[in-house]
């Protein structure tokens, strides 16, 4: 029976469309799966969305919508980023399908009935962008997340508890006997010294919200979101006949992608969880690194968010494709430059592989109107021992998780292809002697067809056309120049982008900085007389440096927060600036539960008359984002305290 390989990514969060790094592991995760499938492997791939969790609810309820509207919204642009960029899942799982809902009760109660679920209260920090618990230790000063940079939330609610602890000795003897399980090296040390370190029971149970899937049994909590997400692996295999073998037959590969930030979730949380129900585990674990923007960290403030959808539409989807897999080998960091994008589609893509094709198709035409005949010497000589070669080393890259090195193996065939034809000069060969070059030319470039189909797999079909090959299936080649070849034209594979076309890409594609959040209220004080106004200012006249520095702005860390009692919009907070405390009323209670505010390093108006609101006195105001509904608050970036002038 031939090799099954079960391929995932991890589950996206519907909290907005995908983008280059959602992008990344879903492109390589294709060009795995289209490599095995070329080998007649049996091939599952698998991705999906993260429906559910604290994260959701909250942008819904800020969004006025309910989070399953919001889960749908987000994931169908998901389903289309996939269609568009030519991902062949076999399936698309989202954590709100009720078959996958059965299977996490199903996995809980597997767990509990083997004595490694128990209740407790909990009480300590948690991250709902990373939807995480931390320890005091795991953060930075000011109850910051490392990776959000943004206070944690503290949380203190009735919990179950999964026995995690119970599993280091277990989890560590997986890892020695399974050197393939956790990759590559680096992240595989990491969660070794991680779980040698200790490991803590985990909360794996929520209740002051609803939006999960409910514990069985008891009414009130919901499923912790990554033990609901994790599942998804195995559920989507309960689907159908088809899809069953590839968990259960204990030879089948199974392969988590993903990238660095959430690999202790895989490689400790979730084989904890399958031991646990007594289930089998995934064969790897694999880590990517993280893609940076031009040496920043992505973000939509910065503008610098790279769409995908965007640049396959200028560029090509397998142009795209093409340098995501090419640029990092996998697993390290890696950075994506638009100038880097644009020299190696016209050096590597229109260079040199269509030009390997343009010419060999040209002199086809040239030389024998389109039908090179069956060469009278047999002649694959140094040209078909580099192609076996390349063949193992692709091969040997592949199952290594390394389709960068792969591809560079296929780019130096594409050159000693290109480098073949200078040196056999068919312009000056005889008849017969050009039939021979030719044909092997072809076979070249038949076998690179399909070599390069996991990676572009739509160009790939059009060198097949051109070749007189329309629709042949993408397959594990051979190198056999003895053949007849009737092809068509040459037409141009990646066109060149000449000088213009690029600066009109680069400028297309530069950062575009969102505008500048507007402040929650006017100025206190503006000359009316002397003022000008201008289109930039929203009609709000113009002030001077001097009546900015009127106004005090000052850090500020909410250490309690609670309704105004008969005030829906209202909050009343406590702040700490330094060693003062000041009340605040704000209203902001639409936007913000009182819990969520707890911990935030805010900013503060310090100098505003004080007034009183419903009866509660206020001593100054928050900066926060939007119009008539609140969007936002002007939060800081980094663990700064309390206090701090802000200017
Ligand atoms: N919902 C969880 C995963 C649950 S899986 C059981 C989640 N979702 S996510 O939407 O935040 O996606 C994280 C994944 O997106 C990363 O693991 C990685 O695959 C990809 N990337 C997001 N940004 C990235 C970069 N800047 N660079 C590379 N990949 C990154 O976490």
């Amino acid at each position: 029976m031939s090799q099954r390989f079960y391929i995932t990514t991890p589950i996206y969060y519907v909290s907005d469309k995908p983008h280059l790094g959602h992008a990344y592991t879903t492109i390589v995760a294709d060009a795995l799966a289209r490599y095995h499938r070329m080998h007649g492997h049996a091939v599952r791939f698998q991705t999906g969305t993260d429906d559910h969790g604290q994260k959701i609810a909250r942008l819904a309820e800020q969004a006025g919508t309910t989070p399953k509207a919001y889960a749908d919204k987000y994931a169908e642009t998901y389903l289309q980023t996939w269609r568009t960029l030519d991902i062949t899942n076999d399936d698309f799982i989202r954590t709100t399908d009720p078959d996958h809902e059965a299977v996490v009760a199903e996995l809980w109660r597997k767990m509990a009935e083997a004595g490694h679920i128990y209740l407790g209260d909990y009480e300590g920090w948690y991250c709902v962008a990373c939807e995480q618990f931390y320890t005091e230790k795991e953060l930075l000063p000011g109850n910051v997340c490392s990776v959000h940079k943004r206070p944690v939330d503290r949380i203190k609610e009735s919990s179950y508890y999964f026995r995690l602890s119970a599993f280091a000795e277990p989890l560590l003897a997986h890892y020695e006997a399974h050197p393939e399980f956790i990759q590559p090296e680096n992240r595989r040390n990491e969660v070794i010294a991680f779980v040698k370190s200790g490991l803590q029971d985990l909360s794996i149970s929520r209740t002051t919200f609803d939006w999960g899937v409910p514990v069985p049994g008891a009414p009130g909590h919901v499923v912790y979101v990554w033990l609901d997400a994790l599942t998804n692996y195995y559920s989507a295999t309960r689907r159908s006949d088809e899809a069953k073998p590839f968990w259960d037959d204990p030879d089948a590969q199974i392969v988590h992608m993903m990238g660095k930030e959430i690999s202790r979730f895989h490689a400790v949380y979730w084989p904890a969880f399958l031991m646990a129900a007594g289930w089998r585990l995934p064969t790897t674990i694999f880590a990517h690194g993280w893609w940076t923007v031009e040496g920043e960290k992505m973000s939509k403030t910065r503008g610098n968010v790279v769409d995908p959808i965007v640049v396959s539409g200028d560029l090509g989807v397998d142009a795209f494709r093409y340098f995501v897999l090419r640029e990092i080998p996998l697993g390290n960091d890696g950075d994506y430059s638009r100038e880097g994008l644009l020299a190696r589609y016209n050096a590597e893509l229109a260079n040199d592989l269509g030009n390997l094709l343009n010419r060999t198709l040209g002199m086809a035409q040239k030389y024998f109107g389109g039908h090179v005949p069956v060469p009278s010497e047999d002649y694959a000589g140094t040209l078909g021992e580099l192609f076996d070669r390349t063949l193992e080393q692709v091969e040997r890259e592949m199952r290594a998780f390394q389709p960068s090195r792969a591809l560079t193996a296929i780019w130096e065939l594409v050159r000693a292809g290109n480098a073949y034809i200078d040196q056999a000069a068919p312009w000056s060969a005889s008849e017969s002697r050009r039939a021979t070059i030719l044909s092997t030319t072809l076979a070249l470039v038949h076998g690179i067809a399909h070599l390069v189909s996991p990676f572009l797999p739509e160009r790939a079909a059009e060198m097949l056309r051109q070749l007189g090959r329309p629709g042949e299936k993408p397959s594990w080649p051979t190198f056999s120049p003895g053949q007849g070849w009737s092809v068509t034209a040459p037409v141009p594979l990646f066109p060149r982008l000449d000088d213009d076309r690029k600066a009109a890409l680069l400028a297309k594609w530069a950062p575009k900085a969102e505008a500048p959040a507007p402040v929650a209220a006017p100025p206190t004080a503006a000359p009316a007389a002397a003022a000008l106004s201008s289109p930039a200012t929203n009609g709000k006249p113009l002030i001077s440096f001097a009546d900015f520095e009127k106004i005090e702005l000052r850090t500020a860390i909410v250490r309690v927060a609670e309704p105004v009692p008969k005030a829906k919009k209202l909050l009343r907070l406590e702040v700490e600036l330094g060693a003062e405390r000041r009340q605040i009323v704000s209203g902001i209670a639409e936007a913000y539960a009182p819990a969520e505010l707890v911990g935030k390093t805010v900013v503060v108006i310090t100098n505003l008359e004080p007034a009183t609101i419903r009866g509660v006195k206020s001593e100054g105001m928050l900066l926060a984002v939007g119009g008539q509904a609140i969007l936002g608050l002007c939060t800081v970036d980094r663990a700064v305290g309390g206090g701090e002038p802000v200017k």
